[in-house]
């Protein structure tokens, strides 16, 4: 019984929810992630705000939270309290557990974004049931999660999991974490935007559909609007969404080689795309895999609980350790 907070922290924005014990949510509070450049108070001060929100509507019902919890995009520490880096936010070093703690008098839960929805998708969503998890959520950048019979794997410093940080390409585009080549740079929201406005700004002839879209504007695109256009039929941002499915599928690949998980879940925004991602991935995992024909294939699914996912893991994580 219950209700529990949980937050995700992402690039781009703050989602927030009030959640009960069977992880379904009740109510919501969002808001824009300030941008890269911000400093760490704001962020807080952001998170804060989407909180209050939730913690003042709960008691104007009456009802308690009994847990507070937090995931966030970035590299949490084994001490769950400490993000150590975070590539799209202004976290280094950042002691978020107890800069939160100070602002509620709570104790809170802090692990990270695709931990957190890992734990959810295997609580209550597709991953029910299923002993060797991998998650993967594709956002402004790729988190990562392994989950093996019920216990998330962290690592020795608790970063485990960080799979969008691995090399695909050698000397490749340069990542926000300082590397070149990294997956997140092919298969992530950022991407899919990156390619969608290049195809614009060189004033493609198969871009005017997106164009118009946004007016004339590249700035304007973001990722849902070519998962859209996609699913009207536009042949480009479906050749966009199998681009990044590609490149999807050629890290699962490498993935299952590590690992040999029994199902990999696909979450965050860019997994609405659905199929018309998750096909062109499974034709490269396909390829991509050593010893094909002969090892097991993992299933690739997408996440049940979409883009909430990780906000539904917060809060039943922070349920679950307090
Ligand atoms: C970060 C991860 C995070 C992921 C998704 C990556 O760039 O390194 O910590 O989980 O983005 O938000
Ligand atoms: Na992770
Ligand atoms: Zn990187």
């Amino acid at each position: 019984g219950g209700l529990a907070i949980g937050v995700d922290i992402g690039g781009t924005k703050v989602a927030a929810g009030t959640v009960d014990a069977s992880g379904r949510i009740l109510r919501r509070a969002r808001r824009d992630t300030p941008e890269r450049s911000s400093s760490p108070r704001v962020v807080e001060d952001t998170i804060v705000d989407a909180v209050e929100e939730l913690l003042a509507d709960a008691e104007q019902q009456g009802e308690e939270i009994v847990a507070l919890g937090v995931g966030a995009a970035g590299f949490v520490g084994a001490d769950r309290a400490t993000v150590v880096f975070a590539p799209h936010l202004s976290w280094r070093d950042e002691p978020l557990r107890d800069a939160l703690r100070a602002r509620f008098r709570r104790t809170i839960t802090v692990d990270n974004d695709a931990n957190a929805a890992a734990w959810a998708e295997s609580r209550f969503g597709a991953a029910r049931g299923e002993t060797h998890v991998a998650m993967i959520t594709l956002g402004t950048g790729i988190g990562g999660a392994l989950l093996f019979d019920g216990v998330l794997q962290r690592g020795r410093h608790g970063i485990a999991g960080e799979f969008g940080h691995m090399q695909v390409v050698p000397d490749g585009i340069r990542c926000e974490c300082g590397n070149r080549g990294c997956w997140e740079q092919y298969a992530s929201g950022n991407a899919l935007v990156r390619e969608a406005r290049g195809l614009m700004s060189a004033r493609s002839p198969v871009a005017e559909d997106l164009l118009e879209r946004v007016g004339g504007d590249p700035s304007r695109l973001a990722g849902p609007l070519v998962t859209e256009a996609a699913r009207e039929g536009d042949p480009t941002a479906r050749e966009l969404l199998a681009e990044v499915g590609h490149w999807l599928g050629v890290g699962l690949a490498n993935l299952a080689a590590a690992f040999d998980p029994g199902m990999f879940v696909v979450g965050g925004g860019v997994s609405a795309a659905g199929d018309l991602l998750l096909e062109p991935a499974r034709l490269a995992y396909r390829r991509h895999l050593p010893g094909r024909g002969y090892r097991p294939e993992a299933q690739i699914v997408a996440a049940a609980l979409g883009p909430d996912a990780g906000l539904i893991g917060a809060a039943d994580l922070a349920r679950a350790e307090n």
